[in-house]
This record gives structure tokens, sequence and C-alpha cells, in this order.
């Protein structure tokens, strides 16, 4: 099937706006007759992912810069997400002079094009939506598997799972393929999963292995309709963090909270019953079985937003000072709020290692055979492929870990 293009879109392919926009559109193109997609939508924002040095080294650098240098410019507002290390304190990841020039010439290039350089991977958490007036139904293309999920899940928006370039394909040429996410009768789900409440309720490493769970079973592109009670946005970030990190997964159904109706007289074409106890003793299996050996605490993944800094904080105080190694990663608008910011001053003098603009999973800090202690399924999914040894609790659980003497 060949891929139906407007009269703009004939234009950019005729080169008649530039090669840079011709070219991004191509690979657009290409990547939508792939897939068998009838046309192009149109989008309205961009989050590119993709761009910490040490994820697409030399080779991403210079694709990113070709289009730059040839005076490519964003044809929407795109937003950028986190880099190689905090750029005020790049000591703290140990990058050496060739890393950081490389790092900043990658952020040079995004922002020549027009990249609005907000380093995280929460777009959904810092201003984005309202500064750019996304609204449900729009069309974007976002390269950042936690915020696809947030975004098709709980705002409404229309993404499929961009991969960094192509995210930069779409920033470029204001367009992605019509397939997936973009298409209406690909967001009713036909899967029900009713998840049965914990004894003493969610948390967000339960919601973490639930998704997993889920994950594992749930093979249509359809999303899965999801019954079950996340009282938090901690938890509700996490949840769709991992199922974008273990699965394949762009969107979840979650009564209650996605805005779109189901269709009338929906009925799902099958329903799976969750138990806790499944999830209780796979959450069990993660957990440290001597938290005194933990190397490392790490939080903020997805980074972290205000509500679940300040519990951070109430925790972190009411244990004391950190006795262990705790990084955390924040969006740097965090650091724009002056109560927040003091926040982050009260925790950095408790002991905790705040960072923004990276996370351990990005940057090049070496990990190998650590022992580290998380709140975030994606974490531990990732971090135990850079060789580190992962462990899975809740927050309070940290908290109580990083007061123990090793
Ligand atoms: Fe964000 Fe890094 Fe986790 S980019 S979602 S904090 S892996």
């Amino acid at each position: 099937m060949s891929v139906h293009l407007d009269r703009y879109a004939e234009r950019i392919l005729n080169g008649e706006e530039g090669w840079a926009k011709a070219k991004a559109l191509e690979v657009i193109v290409k990547v939508g007759e792939a897939l068998g997609a009838d046309g192009l939508v149109k989008i309205k924002h961009a989050h590119i992912s993709g761009v910490s040095y040490s994820n697409i080294g030399d080779a991403g650098l210079d694709l990113i810069k070709k289009f730059s240098e040839s005076g490519a410019r964003f044809s929407v507002p795109a937003t950028v997400n986190p880099i190689g290390f905090d750029l005020e304190q790049p000591e703290i990841f140990n990058v050496d002079e060739k890393y950081f020039n490389k790092q900043k010439e990658i952020l040079e290039a995004l922002r020549k094009m027009g990249g609005d350089l907000i380093l995280s991977c929460t777009p959904y958490d810092v201003g984005v939506i309202q500064k750019y007036d996304l609204k449900i139904g729009d069309h974007v293309a976002w390269g950042e598997s936690n915020a696809v999920v947030y975004a098709n899940s709980v705002l409404g928006l229309r993404t499929n799972r961009e991969g960094g370039p192509l995210a930069l394909m779409a920033a470029i040429s204001g367009y992605t393929y019509n397939y997936g996410m973009h298409i209406e009768e690909n967001r009713v789900p036909e899967i029900e999963y009713i998840v049965e409440e914990p004894r003493r309720g969610f948390n967000e490493a339960l919601a973490g292995v639930l998704a997993e769970a889920i994950a594992g079973v749930h093979e249509l592109e359809t999303p899965p309709l999801v019954r079950v009670n996340l009282t938090k946005r901690l938890y509700i970030k996490e949840f769709f963090a991992a199922l974008g990190a273990a699965g394949n997964i762009a969107m979840t159904y979650i009564p209650g909270l996605t805005p779109e109706p189901l269709p009338d007289n929906w009925k799902p074409r099958e329903r799976v019953a969750v138990e806790a106890f499944i999830l209780e003793s796979r959450l069990d299996s993660l957990r440290p079985k001597d938290p005194k050996d933990i190397d490392l605490i790490y939080t903020g993944c997805p980074h972290m937003g205000a509500e679940e800094l300040l519990e951070l904080y109430v925790l972190v105080k009411s244990v004391g000072k950190v006795r262990k190694k705790f990084i955390v990663s924040i969006p740097k608008s965090i650091l724009f709020d002056r109560r927040l910011l003091s926040i982050v001053d009260e925790l950095r003098s408790l002991g905790v290692t705040v960072v923004k603009d990276t996370c351990l999973v990005v940057s090049p800090l070496k990990l190998e055979n650590l022992k580290i202690l998380t709140n975030s399924y994606k974490a531990l999914y990732y971090l135990s492929r850079k060789g580190a040894k992962v462990y899975l609790a809740p927050l309070e659980e940290l908290v109580l870990a990083a007061v123990l003497e090793g």
C-alpha cells in the first residue's frame, strides 16, 4: 500500500521546502510504507529521545549535526529527553572532556534546530502540555516509552512509540505515519485485566511488577484495559514506565483515568484476573535479601515530580541523614520553583545526591557489579542490563535501607 500524501507533504518531498525536510519526510514515508500505513498525520509536538551520547555515540551525533548544519529547523515544538550528565554537576558522572564536548555538541545542534531543552523524560510533568497547548485528540510524535504510555493513556494524545531518530524526523518534517495509536479503532481495548487489590494496597514497586505481568501476556496491539486502583501519581508513573520497559505497549486503558469514552455497549473479548499474591511474591523475589549490603540507592526513574519529591523529603527527614549513596533524578524545572528548590537543598544537606538533566540509565556511570536498590521497575530492567545487581522495593524501604550501616 502506498502512503497517501497531502499537497504540502508532496511539496516537501519534491524538495521545495529544503533538503532537510525532504530527507526527514522520506524516512517517515518509508517507515510508513513498511508498516502498511495509508497516509500521514500532521503532528503538533515531538519529544525527542536518544540524545545521550552514551546511547547514540558518534553515529547519532553525526546524524543530528548533519541535519542541524544543513539548516534544518523543527516544524513543530520539540522537547528533548535526558542527556548523559547533569550540566551543572558533570563531575558526578565521571565524564571526560571528550564525552563532555560530544554531549554539548548534540545539545547545541538540537538547540539550533529549535529544540526545547527540558532534558527530562517526563514532558507531562514539567509544563509542556500547557506551554504547547496539547489537548485530547492531538497527534504528537514522542520518543520516550514512559511518556508515550502516559500521553496516550492519561492525556488522550495520540502517539506511537517512536525511536529517537523517528521522533527527530517527525519534528523536522512535521508529520508522522498514520498507524497504530493514531487510528481511533486501534485505541479501543479488547482484553480486560481485573487486578485484585493487594492486602496493603498498591505501591509503586507492586505497580511495576503488575506492568511486567501484563506486558508478559498481552500480545495485541490494542491497549489492555486494566481495572486497578493506583491511588498515587507515583504508582501510575511507575506502572506506565514499567509497561514501556517490559513490553511493547504504547497505551493502557484505565477506567476513571483514560479520558476517551469506550464505544457504546463495549464488552471485552476476554477477561483476565490478576491475583494479588502473584504480584506480591514476584516483588518479594526482587527485594534485597539483606538491605545492609546495598551499595547505591536510586529513585527518580522516570524523573521525580513535585509530589514525589515532597514525599521523599518527608521520609528522609524522618530518618535523619542517609548513610548510603542515594541518588535522585529530577527535571530541572523543579529548581525553578523556590519552595521545591529549598527542598532539594535540604535533601542535599541530608546526604542525598540530587541530579537533573540525566539519570543512571542514560549516563556513562560504570555500575557493573554494584548492588542497587530502586523503586522503579524500569530502572531495575535497564540497570540490570548494565551489569548491576538491582533490587526493587517501595520508596519507604529505600529510605530505611539508606540509614543501615553496610
Ligand atoms: Fe527517564 Fe532515565 Fe528512567 S530517561 S524513564 S529516568 S531510564
